[in-house]
């Protein structure tokens, strides 16, 4: 059911301008090209924290130790994510932190469907990397408007036009440019704003622990000062104006175009003209479309859909926490939500805001802000809260697995809590679990996108569910989705295997490789075999 006149016109009034300066976002990348670098610096800037190093502290964890996250230290990545509000330019900017590594890359792809924009963070001496493209095609898939940084401008790196190419070419997004280096990459002197011309130079502060000084010039003056850096630079300034390289709202808004900003997030060059775009030029939050595909709007009674969930914050409380994006209306701490999936209530006493490391005590929230709902074990991803007329969002797409194993309890006298827990990952997509009759509930096939996460399964259902398992891998590496009426033949082909998703009841095929798809797919030309499209991405293996 969808809202009607009377529940919105009930609505706090400021709802639709506080959703107005929202800007929720998040940075795509490939690991080490800058990411948490960024955050930051972007922080810094925003002056949401003292001195940079103090969102992440990737060496320095302090308050939150968990079991899951010893295991996350030992291994020197990222597992956790939170949400980092940041107030700037009279905007509430809410960057969403996706994990570093590959292997959780599903875990990103759910963050991405609960952003308005991203940020697509390329290392000056690499431009796009697999990681990043692989991320942008689920941008790509959402028409997600994309902001290019080009990062590290300070070390040696490629030419900014060789760059600019490689993003049209390789992805077919046009890049239109903000503003312009002068001086090479490894020889950063500063920012031409293509807008009016205006040169702003960059001087290092030490260690970079501080915002850079940033010193405007008009042209004659950087002329003078910047001498050969500058003719070459204007230089190319003019042929992107010849080429119609100019940013275009339009284009910008339906993810074919992106602006793209030049500088350094670890000596916080280049920073400050990124928050900017985002505040002028980033969409604020727009009305989502439920499930029957009518727009929620934004002023409407609160909603918003879980993208996340999380366990094991604190040891002291074995806590799940779900995140949860505002898509409408005004939220307040207390206020008893219903649950769409069960019509339960969820009350809300304990709703945190997520900083970093730290929680603290949200009481208030727009749409475009996340919220974190502790013990929330009832929900699952992609599970709708909301006040007021039933509203239900469209599942959050599940992401086509590469990996596969067979788990077994090893302690059979603990099947209760083996199945307990595997449910609970299940629903918290930690993994998806996959199951057929011939191979019987005491060993369904765990499915997933990058194979760390198998071992977050294991090491959870030792610690967490007291039930450990012994995982047996699976000679498949795709998946398709197929029919009722396509899987008995597809389960007698040879080098195949048909299972069913718990989650969601689609039946999947299990194939071993490409290979051998395309051979299936050459004889059976009838089978219904789909492409299993997490959000559009296939990858190629
Ligand atoms: P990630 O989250 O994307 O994985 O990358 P992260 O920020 O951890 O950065 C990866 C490395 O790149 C870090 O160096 C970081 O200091 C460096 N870096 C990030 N941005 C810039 C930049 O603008 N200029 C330069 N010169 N370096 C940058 P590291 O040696 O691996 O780690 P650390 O010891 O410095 O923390």
């Amino acid at each position: 059911m969808s809202v009607t006149a009377d529940n919105v016109a009930q609505q706090p009034p400021e709802i639709a301008a506080e959703a107005g300066r929202r800007r929720t976002f998040a940075v795509i990348s490939h690991p080490d090209a800058g990411k948490s670098t960024l955050t930051e610096a972007l922080a810094l800037h925003a002056a949401a924290i003292s001195s940079a190093g103090a969102v992440h502290g990737k060496g320095d964890r302090r308050g939150v130790t968990s079991d899951w996250l010893e295991m996350e230290q030992a291994r020197g990545i990222s597992i956790t994510s939170a949400a980092l509000r940041i107030d700037y330019g009279g905007c509430v900017l809410n960057l969403l932190d996706t994990p570093g590594h590959a292997d959780f890359s599903e875990d990103t792809y759910r963050v991405l469907s609960a952003v308005d924009c991203a940020i697509m963070l390329l290392d000056s001496a690499k431009g796009l990397e697999p990681q990043t493209l692989k991320l942008f095609d689920v941008c790509r898939a959402r028409r997600m408007p994309v902001i290019t940084f080009v990062n590290k401008w300070d070390r040696p790196g490629r030419e900014p036009l060789e760059l600019l190419d490689e993003v049209e070419q390789r992805i077919g997004l046009r890049p239109t440019p903000m503003n312009w280096p002068v001086g090479i990459a490894g020889d950063f002197r500063g920012l031409i704003d293509r807008a009016d011309g205006s040169y702003t130079k960059m001087h290092r502060t030490p260690g970079g622990a501080t915002r850079a000084i940033e010193e405007r010039m008009d042209p004659a003056q950087a002329a003078e000062v910047e001498q050969e850096a500058w003719v070459q630079a204007q230089e190319e300034v003019e042929l992107l104006g010849e080429i119609g390289a100019h940013f275009d709202e339009e284009s910008f808004l339906a993810g074919v175009s992106s602006p793209v900003l030049f500088g350094a997030a670890l000596p916080n060059f280049g920073v400050s003209q990124l928050l900017d775009v985002l505040v002028g030029l980033a969409p604020a939050p727009k009305d989502q479309p439920d499930a029957a595909g009518v727009g929620r709007p934004v002023t409407a009674a609160f909603s918003g859909q879980v993208f996340k969930m999380q366990a094991n914050m604190d040891k002291a409380h074995r806590d799940r926490m779900a995140f949860v994006r505002v898509n409408s209306g005004r939220f307040e701490r207390g206020m008893v939500l219903t649950h769409a999936a069960t019509g339960r209530p969820f009350a809300t006493k304990y709703t945190q805001a997520v900083f970093g490391s730290e929680r603290s005590t949200i009481d208030t929230a727009y749409p475009g802000d996340v919220i974190a709902l502790v013990n929330a074990a009832a929900l699952s991803v992609g599970d709708t809260l909301y006040v007021g007329p039933k509203v239900e969002f469209p599942p959050i797409p599940s992401f086509a697995p590469e990996h596969f194993a067979v788990a077994r309890a090893k302690d059979v006298g603990r099947y209760k809590q083996f199945q307990r827990g595997i449910a609970q990952l299940d629903s918290e997509g930690v993994v998806q679990v996959l199951a057929s009759d011939v191979r019987g509930e005491q060993a369904p096939v765990l499915a997933a996108v990058g194979p760390l996460q198998f071992d977050v399964v294991k090491h959870r259902m030792e610690h967490e569910f007291r039930a450990p398992i012994e995982l047996a891998h699976l000679d498949y590496s795709l998946a398709r989705r197929t029919d009722a009426a396509s899987a008995p033949a597809a389960h007698a082909l040879s080098g195949a295997e048909v299972l069913t998703r718990r989650s969601d009841g689609e039946l999947l095929v299990l194939v071993h490789n490409k290979w051998r798809l395309r051979v299936i797919e050459r004889d059976n030309p009838n089978l219904v075999l789909e492409p299993l499209l997490a959000g559009g991405v296939e990858t190629d293996n």
